[in-house]
């Protein structure tokens, strides 16, 4: 398959149809003088639910239903506030008019078909907390659940049933709940083809066909109602599993049991990945949505950066036209996260003025354009390298201009598939993942975009951006991904509660960090004297939410807390450094998670530096004077705290170090470089920033600094001068300095006992 690497993605946000209004009396305010604005009604109601109304009934504020769960509001879950102060019309399905909204009950449409099987019992529709039971005639295997329980969200647990007798290439297909499929064979170039009941939406492949590797083509369908959404763990498993099948480049070369996502990982080192983002600001947009959809992207962008591939965006709000808000072609703002997150919150959901139609073809066109300048220019965007996802969100009602699917053709022919394909399988350079928002879909053209792989989903209905967001930030699934220095950034987030998920690499030996599944850092001289068996059965450490036993400890083989004795220095911690082998592998979770050690290939990936040197590193991590960083605190209450300091290197550094010898209480010919070795880091002081310093107890704890919105270790917790607990609540004093083992100056002995398990840098 060779190596491909680009990846696009494109995303379209769009959004409910309740923005109009609002715009017209914009209009309207410039052309008349003053017109009194006459409130809409907020004494509405709905039978068996409650109503909010978004700016208290001026016109062009929005009126939403809410129902119990298992409910959906009936004939339509929001009406907008016209200029003459009337809520919209609601009409039902054969366009009579209605005056009251009501709550109606979610059902899920019963298993029609089931091939060689019984289906108990056989109806239409299912009420929530009612179940449908299957069972295959004899010589029949049933695969899927033999019982499905119909849930408040109108969907079922469990699989498809369907029964086989393995008598035929491929294995029945099985047909979803709501579905009926065609009779057949499922001998290799066999197709079935399936439909839905009215009133449900056909989402996957309509057709599929039985290929040579004795795989279906395409991917399953399954028959939506028009209230029934995507959950968003459902949705988040699904976009995990497949956006790491792709981009989880580190994990198949350094963790032997990757585990497989139904495709094999295409992206090769040194990968590319082009990202496009759609935002579909047509003029229907609350400022909520808006505000909802920006947030959701900027955590899509946010997750997706944290994979170790090279990438570039592409940021664009489109109604009835598209305006580029990030250009690709643009070196510096397309692969800077920080400038397009900033242009994204930058962009007002007004900025793109009086836009009324919602033009996706327009959209779609303005990317093709840029796969057209890509692909004449191959050679130096590594054009047949790139891999394309394209990530779609919209409420699906293309209402101007072309249809979205010529644009589509234009760009499959451009990537050298057949313009109109129905299967995409065999699209290894391109995924189009759409998200569809609001339940003012139109479902059936939303489907016709969005890839069709095997395997894979690519289409998801969802009830509203806020949802939009929760699934982006849990995108990357705990069992997927094992990249270093990765951790939850949410804002959302509260402290106390998910303290361990802000620190996935910390450990309590001492201190210490998990550098990989099986190996903590920590400091030497935590294990006193002794590393004799005895002592290892004793320790214990303690990660996320679980605990393991040592299995080996490995000092520093210079460390010698007694080295300058002779000289009367009583305490000596140079190389005061260890790697503690545990005795099963950690599982890793949001609480549980190595940090990324410089010099290493994985730190590469994760600076997106291929191909650097340590030394590259060391000027990239510790470039400053006086660099920020972090370390642990072992507080009283519970755990441990993250503070702040300073790393003080170069001309900084000689003040720093030379407050050392101010621990020395006995007449010593020892210089501080003799006592303060090259292997210190040293931090703390007042002079610009006051730092925080560090208590015995948080000794071998990590020092350090976040880049790329991944953490890197640069130092172990040696020792300090003085200690702060002792006065509990006071500033730490002028002389007080902390010193850490520097990561840079042991590297070799790392790679001694972690080379087998971590990739370091030949130099
Ligand atoms: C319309 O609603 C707004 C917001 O609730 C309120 O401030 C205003 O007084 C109302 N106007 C009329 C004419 O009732
Ligand atoms: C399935 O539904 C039937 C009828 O509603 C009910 O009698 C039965 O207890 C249910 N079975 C389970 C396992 O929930
Ligand atoms: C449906 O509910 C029953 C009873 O609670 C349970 O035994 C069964 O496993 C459920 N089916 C699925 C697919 O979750
Ligand atoms: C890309 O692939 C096409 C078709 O296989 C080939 O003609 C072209 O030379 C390739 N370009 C580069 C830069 O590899
Ligand atoms: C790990 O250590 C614990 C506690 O000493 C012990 O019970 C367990 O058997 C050990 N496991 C392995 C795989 O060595
Ligand atoms: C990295 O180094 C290898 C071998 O030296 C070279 O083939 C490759 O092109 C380099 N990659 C980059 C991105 O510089
Ligand atoms: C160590 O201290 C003693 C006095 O406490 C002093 O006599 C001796 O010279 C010192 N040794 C060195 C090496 O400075
Ligand atoms: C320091 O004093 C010790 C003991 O008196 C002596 O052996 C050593 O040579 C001295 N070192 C230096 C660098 O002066």
């Amino acid at each position: 398959m060779g190596a491909m690497s680009l990846l696009w993605i494109l995303l379209f946000i769009s959004f409910q149809k309740v923005y109009l209004q609002e715009l017209e009396l914009d209009y309207y305010d410039e052309m008349y003088e003053e017109p009194q604005p006459v409130n809409c009604s907020t004494t509405e109601t709905i039978k068996g639910g409650r109503v909010t109304y978004s700016q208290g009934g001026l016109p062009g504020s929005v009126l939403t239903y809410h129902c119990e769960p298992g409910h959906y509001p009936f004939p339509v879950s929001h009406r907008s506030c016209s200029a003459d102060g009337e809520w919209t019309i609601m009409r039902s399905a054969n366009g009579r008019r209605l005056s009251q909204a009501t709550c109606k009950e979610l059902l899920c449409p019963g298993q029609l078909q089931l091939d060689h099987g019984e289906i108990w019992p056989r109806d239409q529709w299912f009420r929530p907390g009612s179940n449908q039971s299957f069972s295959c005639q004899e010589g029949f295997t049933l695969s899927g659940s033999a019982q499905r329980n119909c849930t408040l969200s109108g969907e079922w647990t469990g699989n498809t049933p369907a029964c086989d007798n393995h008598a035929d290439d491929c294995q029945d297909p099985g047909v979803p709940p709501g579905a009926q499929r065609t009779a057949g064979r499922f001998q290799t170039g066999d197709k079935v083809n399936y439909r839905c009941q009215s009133g449900l939406d056909l989402l996957g492949s309509a057709e599929r066909v039985c290929l040579e590797n004795r795989e279906w083509s395409g991917t399953a369908p399954r028959c939506q109602g028009p209230h029934t959404f995507d959950s968003p763990s459902v949705v988040a498993a699904a976009m995990s599993g497949s956006l790491s099948g792709v981009m989880d480049v580190l994990s198949s070369q350094e963790f032997k049991q990757k585990q497989s996502f139904g495709r094999t990982i295409r992206v090769a080192k040194g990968s590319r990945l082009n990202i496009y983002i759609l935002l579909d600001s047509s003029g229907s947009i609350s400022k909520e949505d808006f505000e909802s959809a920006k947030i959701a992207t900027i955590k899509l962008i946010k997750k997706l950066d944290s994979y170790e591939v090279q990438m570039k965006f592409h940021v664009m709000s489109f109604a009835s036209q598209a305006i580029d808000i990030v250009d690709i072609n643009d070196r510096y703002a397309s692969s800077n996260v920080d400038y397009i997150i900033w242009s994204l919150k930058d962009f007002d959901y007004k900025s793109h003025g009086r836009q009324t139609g919602t033009n996706l073809h327009a959209a779609l066109h303005r990317v093709n354009e840029k796969i057209a300048f890509f692909k004449q220019n191959s050679k130096e965007h590594h054009f047949n390298e790139t891999q394309n996802i394209i990530i779609i969100q919209t409420d699906g009602y293309s209402n101007t201009g072309t249809s979205p699917q010529i644009a589509l053709a234009h760009i499959r022919k451009h990537l050298g598939y057949s313009p109109t394909a129905k299967d995409h399988t065999g699209e290894t350079l391109l995924d189009i993942y759409v998200f569809g928002v609001g339940d003012q879909l139109n479902k059936a053209e939303l489907n016709a975009i969005a890839s069709k792989k095997a395997g894979e989903k690519h289409l998801f209905i969802l009830k509203d951006y806020e949802i939009l967001g929760e699934v982006f930030n849990s995108m990357i699934s705990d069992k997927s991904v094992t990249m270093c220095g990765v951790a939850r950034e949410d804002e959302d987030f509260v402290q106390d509660k998910d303290l361990v998920y802000t620190r996935p690499w910390l450990v309590t030996v001492c201190f210490g960090s998990i550098i990989s599944q099986n190996w903590v850092l920590t400091a030497a001289h935590c294990f006193a004297r002794s590393s004799s068996q005895n002592i290892i059965q004793t320790i214990e450490v303690e990660y996320g939410e679980g605990k393991v036993a040592a299995k080996n400890v490995a000092i520093h083989p210079e460390y010698n807390v007694r080295k300058l004795n002779h000289r009367n220095v009583s305490e000596f911690y140079d190389y005061d450094i260890a790697l503690v082998q545990l005795n099963r592998s950690i599982p890793l979770s949001w609480s549980a998670r190595p940090i990324c050690l410089p010099c290493t290939v994985p730190a590469s990936r994760a600076l997106k530096k291929i191909n650097s040197t340590c030394e590259e590193h060391r000027k990239e991590l510790l470039s400053h004077k006086q660099t920020a960083a972090f370390f642990f605190h072992k507080s009283n209450s519970k755990g441990s705290a993250r503070k702040e300091t300073h790393i003080h290197t170069q001309d900084q550094r000689p003040g720093c170090v030379a407050k050392a010898m101010l621990t020395l209480t006995k007449p010593t010919n020892v210089t501080v470089d003799e006592y303060v070795t090259e292997r210190f880091l040293c931090t703390g002081g007042s002079e610009g920033y006051q730092d925080s310093i560090a208590c015995p107890g948080d000794s071998g704890g990590s020092l350090f600094l976040q880049k790329r919105m991944r953490y890197f270790q640069v130092g172990v917790l040696a020792w300090g001068t003085t200690d702060p607990c002792k006065h509990p609540g006071s500033r730490p004093g002028p002389t007080a300095r902390d010193f850490y083992i520097s990561l840079f100056r042991v590297v070799p002995w790392l790679k001694e006992h972690l080379g087998q398990e971590i990739q370091f840098l030949d130099n």
